[in-house]
């Protein structure tokens, strides 16, 4: 515990490894469907509220948990809302409350990892067809296509096994070198790209039809449709806050805990909010829907993994350039996804350096081995089943990937707002060249946040009862049987993960804090 903590190189290091960690596949995928899908620029209303209700004033707690929890030696969110609860709560109620988020995000990090490895596989894959005209033949749509590839072995395991092996790489080799150096380099690489495939998007002119335009699919997205405003709207633009800023995944508070003690968290905090933020509205908005408008119209923008791996090569395989077009594309996905996968991956392996005082290398193989254990169903399903629903997957990911993370959400605030003695608004402000002012804490993370996040929780569960989530056989698959038992294994690995989960970081906590525990009253102030 007293060994030292490694450091951020600098701070625009740091700056850069969290906008890494934050813009990844949520930005330039999942943001343009979202949007398109729910109300256009209506959207934008519900979701810089949600960023100003929610996102905001979490990623502040976020930072402050992490740095705090670095203080005390640890990188891990169990310890933290332990220690931030320990006083109010007294040491035996907060080890059960950090327990619980131990497991919730040990739950995360290794499961919404173990999908999200593949997708930045299939995206490395990709770049890889691109480049070499692998899709090229027309014979063969670009929708059978991607089906034919999530169902061959070769490319799926190769790719996996490749990007898995470079994330492994770039965290063995530790903060600065490692994760620090690969976001220096990756992401003004992405911004980069971004820009060029801007340009080429908005000089596409009308390439197939006189009203098919890059400029209509923009007013696509942008142009509000107020019918569409509803609460499943202000649902969807909270839960893209929630997974474009990284928040509720325990891997800000992992990155916060590098920092010293008197950093500052103000300012670095908003600037990586701001650089997420226009990596997805207006790099992510301006791409991927306004090219498919301007080649296919609107009917080509299908949602979620059909934009990007469908519709986008059907474009580049016809269109001038198309080639290393497509290759930035899928090269931008990769980059983004690398720098986000990494940060979960590292915080399972600060779990092995931290409570069991392993060394870097040998934490990311074990890391790394867990990876392929719990990511083997997910690439395994489409091959042995020849189906292309992803059902493992989808179920991971409406627990771990989305509802969890509200829950999370509202635990780190009530712990900050409620739990935490003396006024967490002195610690978010410690080292803070810019202030957040009283009212951050006062009324917002005591009493806007946590009810705003209540109030989402509470239509999520009832879309989730509705959808059939709770149930046995969920709808998704109630028509194809062969699927359930692959919905259901998700089910069985997630509560397994959650009981190892839940006694790893219980047995942790008392082992560091057993003093403090037995006796039931806070010793151990740093
Ligand atoms: N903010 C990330 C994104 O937009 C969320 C994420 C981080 C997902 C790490 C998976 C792994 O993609």
């Amino acid at each position: 515990m007293d060994n030292k903590r490694e450091n951020w190189g600098s701070k625009l290091g740091l700056i850069l490894a969290m906008a890494g960690n934050a813009i990844g596949l949520g930005n330039f995928w999942r943001f343009p469907y979202q949007a398109a899908k729910n109300g256009g620029g209506a959207f934008m209303i519900p979701y810089i509220i949600a960023l100003l209700l929610l996102g905001i004033p979490i990623t502040l707690v976020e930072w402050m948990q992490g740095r705090l929890g670095g203080r005390y030696g640890h990188g891990t969110v169990g310890y933290m809302i332990y220690l931030q609860s320990r006083e109010r709560l007294k040491p035996k109620k907060a080890i059960i409350l950090g327990s619980i988020c131990g497991m919730i995000i040990i739950g995360v990090t290794l499961l919404v990892n173990s999908y999200y490895n593949h997708i930045i596989g299939w995206t490395l894959g990709y770049s890889f067809l691109s480049a070499t005209g692998g899709y090229a033949d027309k014979s063969v749509s670009t929708a059978q296509f991607f089906v034919n590839y999530i169902q061959n072995p070769k490319y799926v395991f190769l790719f996996w096994i490749i990007s898995l092996s470079c994330l492994a790489f770039a965290v063995t080799r530790g903060i600065q070198k490692g994760i620090e150096a690969w976001a220096k380099l990756m992401m003004p690489v992405l911004y980069i790209f971004s820009f060029v495939l801007i340009i080429k998007t908005l000089t596409l002119g009308t390439p197939v039809k006189p009203d098919w335009s890059a400029l209509k699919g923009l007013s696509y997205i942008w142009t509000p449709r107020w019918g569409d405003l509803n609460f499943k709207t202000a649902l969807a633009a909270s839960g893209q806050i929630f997974f474009t800023l990284s928040i509720g995944m325990g891997i800000i508070q992992n990155y916060a805990s590098y920092l010293k003690k008197d950093d500052d968290i103000v300012n670095s905090a908003l600037c990586t909010i701001s650089l997420n933020e226009f990596a997805e509205v207006i790099l992510g908005g301006t791409i991927a829907i306004p090219i498919t408008y301007a080649f296919m119209g609107p009917e080509g923008l299908s949602q979620s993994i059909g934009l990007s791996f469908i519709s986008l090569p059907n474009i580049f395989r016809t269109m001038a350039g198309g080639k290393v077009l497509g290759t930035l594309w899928f090269l931008i996905l990769f980059f983004a996804g690398f720098t986000s996968a990494i940060a979960m991956y590292n915080y399972l392996v600060s779990i092995f350096q931290e409570e069991f005082g392993f060394s870097r290398s040998k934490s990311s193989l074990l890391v790394f081995t867990a990876y392929i254990v719990v990511g083997l169903p997910v690439c395994l399903e489409p091959i042995l089943t020849k189906t292309a629903t992803l059902s493992y997957f989808t179920e991971l990911d409406n627990w771990v990937g989305t509802y969890l993370l509200v829950v999370m959400g509202l635990i780190e605030v009530i712990a900050t707002g409620w739990l935490m003695k003396g006024n967490p608004i002195d610690e978010i402000n410690r080292g803070a060249y810019f202030k957040a002012p009283k009212w951050l804490y006062t009324v917002m993370i005591r009493f806007v946040t946590p009810i705003t996040i209540i109030i989402i929780l509470l239509g999520s569960t009832i879309d989730y009862i509705k959808e059939g989530y709770f149930k046995l056989i969920p709808n998704f698959v109630k028509d194809t049987p062969n699927l359930v038992p692959w919905v259901n294994g998700a089910r069985l690995v997630l509560i397994f993960i959650f009981i190892l989960g839940f006694i790893g970081t219980y047995r942790s906590i008392k082992n560091k804090y057993s003093k403090e525990i037995e006796e039931n009253k806070v010793l151990i102030i740093k």
